[in-house]
């Protein structure tokens, strides 16, 4: 895989013609754009069919968490739509991932198109261990139950999760090397952290054993971003 293919830009903009044009200038240099919830929410299925106009690949970032067949039904409806990655809670179970899983191939396949990559979104990283015993009661370590939904989503037929910098190592090691890891929290050497607590440089991050790297204001609100997507690719390289 390319260095290219491996870099995802999170396009977290509510306006639809700030998207299309960050995607217009972005695509040549980038593996895929992320829709999340704000644009997803505010412009529709219309985001994504404008990012594939703009060469763009697709990851919906829409973390669905429901009952087995309302959840297939949003997943079926998401890869008609031509995205490229899509995810689902592990939270929502084993007969919600398995029913997830077998979604995204039936559609993938009725619409004559490769599937998707159906990722699952394990402990979210506003959670720390106090929050996950005392309001979700959930005993073990973020780590641990990190690494506990990812074989889980594993067995269900899944093809990879969504991890923190943090959980990267053990990960890899509890999954193997072909189980793919969606890596956030990733910042350019020298950059602003923003408002992320912890943070891998891009290079640092894909020596670690991430499969993608998604990396959203380092670049979207770069003076030029496609000079600052370049510069990634580079560091990505030098590892
Ligand atoms: O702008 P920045 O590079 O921080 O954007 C990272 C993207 O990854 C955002 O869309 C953010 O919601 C997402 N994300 C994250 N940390 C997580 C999970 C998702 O930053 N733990």
């Amino acid at each position: 895989m390319s260095n290219r293919d491996k870099l995802i830009v999170a396009l977290d903009v509510a306006d639809l013609g700030a998207a299309e044009k960050l995607a217009a200038m972005l695509a040549p240099y980038v593996g895929m754009f992320k829709v999340g919830l704000e644009l997803y929410t505010a412009a529709g299925p219309e985001a994504v069919r404008r990012i594939k106009e703009r060469g763009g690949r697709v990851f919906a970032d829409l973390k669905f968490h429901d009952i087995p067949n309302t959840v297939a039904g949003a997943v079926r409806a998401l890869v008609r739509h031509g995205v490229d990655m899509l995810n689902v809670h592990a939270a929502g179970g084993r007969r919600m991932l398995q029913a997830a899983a077998e979604a995204v191939k039936e559609e993938a396949h009725r619409q004559g198109r490769p599937a998707p990559l159906l990722i699952a979104v394990t402990v979210l990283t506003s959670l720390d261990e106090a929050a996950l015993r005392e309001e979700l009661g959930v005993g073990r370590s973020p780590e641990e139950q990190v690494v506990f939904w990812s074989l889980l989503a594993q067995e269900c037929g899944l093809d990879g999760v969504v991890a923190s910098p943090q959980e990267l190592e053990a990960l890899r090691r509890a999954c193997g090397p072909d189980w793919v890891i969606v890596t956030p929290g990733i910042r350019p050497r020298g950059s602003r952290r923003d408002d992320q607590s912890r943070v891998l440089t891009p290079g640092e991050a894909v020596r670690r054993g991430a499969t993608y790297l998604v990396v959203g204001r380092p670049v979207t609100s770069a003076p030029d971003p496609v000079e600052a997507a370049v510069s990634i690719l580079g560091e990505m390289g030098a590892t």
